[in-house]
């Protein structure tokens, strides 16, 4: 009997000891997170981006202060899980009386919320969200718009909740659209704010980037060169629209669908929910002449970006908090692989960097990530390379030199909670760009061509 005894208490034992290492091991987070200097591959891939960056290690490695910060996080995650366990001891005594369901059904949505916390490296997220597509998407959850009182008028004549009343679903179905198209091809998240800034760079927000032809017959913005390959997203705008108008027939334009679908790519990509005013109504023209000079061009210096956003009535910060789009997607190699010849602005390109584009730009049609540690999402990572002249385009890297631009860099680098809270803004300024509302142009039926 004693040596029974001794037998169970030593197989108990060896748990104890294995059962905790064995859960260390699994306990893995996504590569790119880890920031480890000691990696020295680089993978980058994507549907139609295929990029290996083998032997170059392109990661930042963590300050002492992020490693406290995670640290402390950490710390704090197992107290509310203690914390938790005892209240779902305590709830689980009262099962029977109904008060205590509604805090049953919010522990468990807590619960969630504390596996949503894991990132995902595919799809980025872990701010806010629970539930749904949540589940799968961590940080993905739309606030419903509550209440029937309309929002004020912002950003030149659009509303908050603008299709509350007519079409309560359009942002919903949007969002799951958004969703579905990145669970196949996770490049397309970076692809439609591209299109959005495309869009209301060139005639204001109306749309008019989508459009294949015009009741004038010349060609469209979309033809021109500056777009051309570079902009993508087209099927997914019409496949959305299609369900938009079986559900709510005449009713969401393209240009708020373009609007609200860009939000969701950053959401899906990591940055916080934030509202989207509505209204925009779509324009009838569309005209490849109209491009040149009002898109930024990678080759552009300071002076030209300020003064075209100037134009487009955003400012300096604002400049600075967009340029971080670039924390995700890509850039072809014709629109950086020419600093490489040129000494002087060769200097202002990590060598390292340098020998990847050399090695990955054996086209110039190849792709390279702008964030090659973090290609899927929005982060200050992309800030951080910046400062040490790691950005792939000059016209990114030209903002760490100009002393109107530095320190919003450093700034946003440094604090990237600081940059979240000010980009759903700046991207509602750039979508309120010349914007046509009330009874000025038409709400289209298909993207792709004006109601006639
Ligand atoms: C201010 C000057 C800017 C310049 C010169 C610029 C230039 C470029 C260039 C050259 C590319 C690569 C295109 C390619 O080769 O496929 C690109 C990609 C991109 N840009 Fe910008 N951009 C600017 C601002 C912005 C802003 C304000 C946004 C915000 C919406 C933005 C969002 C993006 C995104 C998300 C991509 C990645 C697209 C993809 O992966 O499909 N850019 N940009």
């Amino acid at each position: 009997m004693a040596a029974k005894a001794r037998i169970v208490a030593t197989i108990l034992l060896v748990c104890a000891i294995l059962l905790p290492l064995l859960a260390s091991a699994f306990d893995n987070r996504p590569e790119f997170l880890e920031h480890d200097s000691s990696k020295t591959n680089v993978t980058i891939s994507g549907d139609n981006n295929i990029v290996r960056a083998n032997n170059y290690d392109l990661t930042i490695p963590r300050s002492d202060d992020e490693k406290r910060n995670e640290r402390s996080l950490k710390e704090k995650k197992k107290k509310k899980k203690n914390k938790k366990n005892k209240k779902g001891k305590k709830s689980h005594e009262h099962e029977h009386e109904h008060e205590h369901e509604h805090e049953h059904e919010h522990e468990h949505k807590n619960e969630h919320e504390d596996e949503d916390e894991t990132f995902d490296p595919t799809i980025g997220g872990g701010q806010q969200g629970t539930g749904g597509f949540s589940r799968l998407f961590p940080g993905y959850n739309v606030p419903p718009i509550t209440g029937e009182r309309e929002q004020p008028e912002i950003n030149g004549g659009l509303r908050e909740g603008f299709y509350q009343k007519t079409c309560p679903q359009a942002e919903q179905i949007i969002k799951d659209g958004l969703i579905r198209a990145v669970q196949n091809d996770y490049t397309i998240a970076a692809a439609i704010p591209r299109l959005f800034l495309h869009d209301c760079f060139v005639n204001g927000c109306d749309g008019s980037i989508l459009l294949d032809t015009t009741p004038s017959g010349e060609r469209v913005e979309k033809l021109s060169g500056t777009n051309g390959v570079t902009v993508k997203g087209f099927e997914l705008i019409d496949e959305i629209k299609a369900e938009l108008e079986e559900t709510c027939p005449g009713i969401v334009s393209c240009s708020d669908t373009l609007a609200y679908l860009s939000r969701d790519a950053f959401v899906a990509s990591g940055l916080p929910h934030y509202e989207v005013p509505g209204g925009r109504r779509d324009g009838t023209v569309s005209f490849e002449a109209n491009v040149a000079g009002n898109l930024p061009l990678p080759g552009d210096t300071v002076d030209q970006m300020i003064d075209l956003f100037m134009k487009k009535g955003l400012n300096v910060e604002d400049l600075v908090v967009l340029i971080g789009a670039h924390s995700i997607g890509v850039a072809h190699c014709f629109n950086f692989l020419y600093r490489l010849d040129e000494p002087q602005k060769a200097q202002n390109i990590d060598p390292r960097l340098g020998n990847v584009m050399r090695f990955t730009c054996t086209n110039q049609m190849s792709t390279l990530a702008f964030d090659a540690t973090t290609q899927y999402k929005m982060d200050s990572v992309f800030y951080k390379q910046l400062l040490m002249k790691r950005g792939l385009l000059e016209s990114d890297q030209i903002l760490t030199q100009d002393i109107r631009t530095r320190g919003f860099v450093q700034k946003f680098g440094d604090d990237e909670m600081g940059w979240f809270n000010k980009f759903g803004n700046a991207m509602n300024n750039l979508g309120s760009i010349e914007v046509l509302t009330g009874n000025q142009g038409q709400i289209r039926r298909q993207c792709r061509v004006v109601n006639l």
